[in-house]
């Protein structure tokens, strides 16, 4: 062998100073996207039990912990809300005094930089944990759509700031970008949960957000784990109808498929580090198998690698302390 066929790539490895400026992947804390769970009442704080480190806040600590988010420079929060009550029609999420459309109003006026999201789906709002309405135990699409339809006016009444759809119900999108346009609020961009699994790394959500189904699960509108040509699919179709930011959700264990959205569409692309990967990670660190600032950088390093502009994960705050 030659000499100077013996590349030495190591060249480039000899300090942190050399290392970092050849580094492909940079994750900032402007990609970040924070969710939060806002329950009802006052001064409540509730641990949830398998997110170490996470809570439902009512309103008035969603408030305080926001000031926190906004000082870390973290640009988004996602909201998630728990109703005081259910029921068949899941009718709190689209009430103009719903939990998130007071949320919603709260955070907009304490914090107008705060790029507010809000979560679109029924399923912590039926009384039967469904993530549409039900008709003999059978998801109702099209009837669904007229009520994703009253929480999208609902939410952007209220000031919401993007709205991200998460029930995975067929023409969802084009439902929600009609009843927006109608009303003077073309502004208001989707962000769409296009490629969404039915994932058992959903579990520790469904604690957090009190919204596990009371009978079945979701695997007649989530996507089969094991479909990838499907996603694209899935997701073309979102773009067709007019979704302004389409997600891949989970992340880590589908940066196959978030590699390939980016690589076919250029669009923004979100990915959802989700409650179980969340989970996964604290429960590991917790027991000191695992070191926590290096793995969290390095889930989320995987993820951008693999092609996610944004990223929404339990994590926002701690990553943006190490930064
Ligand atoms: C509701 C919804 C879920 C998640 C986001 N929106 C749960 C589900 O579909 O059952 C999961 C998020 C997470 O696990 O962090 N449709
Ligand atoms: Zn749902």
């Amino acid at each position: 062998m030659k000499n100077n066929e013996f590349f030495r790539f190591r060249r480039l490895r000899q300090n942190p100073v050399i290392r970092k400026m050849i580094q492909e992947t940079t994750i900032s804390v402007n990609n970040l996207i924070y969710p939060m769970f806002v329950t009802f009442g006052n001064n409540i704080k509730n641990p949830v039990s398998s997110m170490p480190g996470i809570y439902q806040l009512s309103i008035d600590k969603l408030k305080e912990e926001c000031k926190t988010i906004v000082d870390l420079g973290i640009p988004a929060v996602l909201l998630f809300g728990i109703p005081e009550r259910k029921d068949l029609t899941g009718s709190d999420a689209f009430s103009d005094d719903g939990i998130i459309q007071q949320a919603i109003r709260v955070l907009k006026k304490e914090y107008p930089q705060l790029l507010v999201i809000t979560d679109l789906c029924l399923c912590e709002y039926t009384s039967h944990g469904h993530c549409g309405l039900v008709k003999d135990e059978k998801i109702l699409n099209d009837e669904s759509l007229a009520i994703y339809q009253k929480i999208a006016l609902a939410q952007a009444k209220a000031g919401t700031d993007m709205i991200a759809p998460s029930d995975m119900m067929d023409g969802r999108v084009l439902a929600i970008r009609d009843i927006l346009d109608r009303n003077d609020f073309c502004d208001i961009p989707i962000m769409s949960y296009s490629a969404k699994y039915a994932s058992a790394l959903y579990g520790p959500f469904r604690e957090a957000a009190q919204g596990a189904p009371k009978f079945g699960d979701r695997k007649s509108h989530q996507m089969d784990i094991a479909n990838s040509n499907e996603a694209i699919r899935e997701i073309e179709q979102d773009i067709i109808e007019g979704t302004d930011i389409i997600m891949v959700k989970p992340a880590g264990f589908y940066l196959d498929i978030i590699y390939r959205a980016k690589q076919t569409f250029q669009m923004p692309l979100a990915a959802y580090q989700v409650s179980g990967e969340y989970s996964m990670i604290k429960a590991a660190t917790s027991m000191g198998w695992l070191d926590e600032e290096k793995i969290i950088i390095e889930s989320l390093t995987a993820i951008r690698r693999a092609g996610a502009d944004l990223i929404i994960t339990y994590f926002a705050p701690q990553i943006a302390k190490f930064l």
